[in-house]
Formats: C-alpha cells, sequence, structure tokens
C-alpha cells in the first residue's frame, strides 16, 4: 500500500533522501553545478524544508519540497510558503500521486501561519495546482537573481492566500513584480 508521509528536514530517513537526491540530480541538473556538483543535500536547511512523499516498501514514488522564506514586497514582509521540487518518478506517472502530493503539501501550507503559498511551473501544469485551490497570478512578473542584478522569471506564478496580510496583498502580487532571488 502507497503511503503518504509529511516529514522535516531531520526526520527524513537517508534512504529516501538518496531517492529524492538521484531523481532531482536527473530532473533539475542546473542546481548540481559549480560548488553544488558533488552535493548532497536535498534542500538548505535553513529555509526550514518539509518534504511530502508518497512511498511504497521503501521505494519513493513522488515528492514534493515545502520551504519557507520571507520576501519584501510593496513595502512589506510576508511569509511565504514555496512549493517546489514536486516529482513522480516515471513508471508510476498518469497515476495520481503527484495530485495526492500537491494536496497534502498544500494542507500542510494552509495549517501554517503563513501569509502565502507560492509556486512556479510551465504553464501546462496549471491544472496540477488549481485542484488543490492554486491560482495562477496574471499578469504577476517574478524576477530573480541579485537584488542589484534581477531578472524576469519565465514560468507561471501560482499562489495561496493565507492570512488576511496576504489576502490584503493579493492586488498588488499581480500588479507590482515580486523579486523572490533564488526561485524553488
Ligand atoms: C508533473 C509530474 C509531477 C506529474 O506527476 P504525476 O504523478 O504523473 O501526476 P498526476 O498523475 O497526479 O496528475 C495530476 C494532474 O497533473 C496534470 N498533469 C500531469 N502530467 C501531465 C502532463 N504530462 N501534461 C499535462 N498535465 C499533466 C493533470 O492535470 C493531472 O490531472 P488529471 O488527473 O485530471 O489528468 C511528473 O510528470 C513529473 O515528475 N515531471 C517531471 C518534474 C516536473 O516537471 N515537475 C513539475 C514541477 S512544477
Amino acid at each position: 500500500m502507497v503511503e503518504y508521509h509529511v516529514l522535516s528536514h531531520h526526520d527524513l530517513p537517508s534512504a529516501l533522501r538518496w531517492q529524492m537526491l538521484s531523481a532531482m540530480r536527473i530532473q533539475w541538473p542546473g542546481v548540481f553545478s559549480g560548488d553544488n556538483r558533488l552535493s548532497t543535500h536535498v534542500c538548505d536547511e535553513e529555509l526550514h524544508p518539509t518534504y511530502v512523499l508518497a512511498e511504497q516498501e521503501g521505494v519513493l514514488i513522488s515528492f514534493a519540497t515545502v520551504t519557507w522564506r520571507e520576501l519584501e514586497h510593496a513595502g512589506q514582509m510576508l511569509s511565504v510558503y514555496g512549493l517546489g521540487d514536486v516529482f513522480t518518478f516515471p513508471p508510476f506517472r498518469g497515476e495520481g500521486y503527484a495530485r495526492h502530493v500537491v494536496a497534502r503539501a498544500t494542507d500542510h501550507i494552509r495549517a501554517t501561519d503563513g501569509d502565502l503559498g507560492c509556486l512556479f511551473c510551465e504553464p501546462w501544469l496549471e491544472a496540477l495546482y488549481v485542484r488543490s485551490g492554486w491560482e495562477a497570478i496574471s499578469p504577476g512578473i517574478t524576477l530573480i537573481g541579485t537584488a542589484a542584478d534581477r531578472r524576469p522569471f519565465e514560468k507561471l506564478r501560482m499562489m495561496v492566500f493565507l492570512s488576511k496580510r496576504g489576502e490584503n496583498a493579493r492586488a498588488a502580487l499581480s500588479t507590482v513584480p515580486l523579486f523572490v532571488g533564488d526561485p524553488w
């Protein structure tokens, strides 16, 4: 039977961490370049990661990572939970595992005291996230890079609005570019 787990950084078993890492090296090779070429970290601990996993008999089927950061936008600080690293191993695709993982990750985000959830995806994956209540932000320009060298990020930005402060920022989040530094 497939089991779902929501785990903190320290509770992630090594065997599952290595499977995550192998998938990430294949799917997102750019992350493992330069100083990170031999990285064995699935996520920086300072981002307070939570891992949502579907697993059967120790075999990792699908996963996603939730991270936290504070972002300054339109003159105020917002507590933002990011959903990223959504991945299903190819033999298990099209069977609804990512949908379930995203639903559990979204439940986790909704249970926090954050202001917003935020993810980036290709436009053709919008429906996957809409099912869990995420909204595509339009025009929703996102800027990445360093504070001194910001450039547009071409992916679709999707968000969930958690707090009153997040809800109040809704209009500005579509019209005023959001600078996120390193995207997730
Ligand atoms: C995208 C990915 C996570 C989907 O995983 P999955 O377990 O096969 O997805 P599910 O079976 O749960 O599908 C859920 C929904 O996702 C969408 N979806 C999944 N694969 C899709 C595809 N190839 N094209 C279009 N939509 C797709 C559909 O809306 C689907 O809804 P449906 O059940 O009504 O058809 C998987 O293909 C993958 O790991 N891809 C590589 C990594 C990646 O691109 N991650 C996304 C980062 S934003």
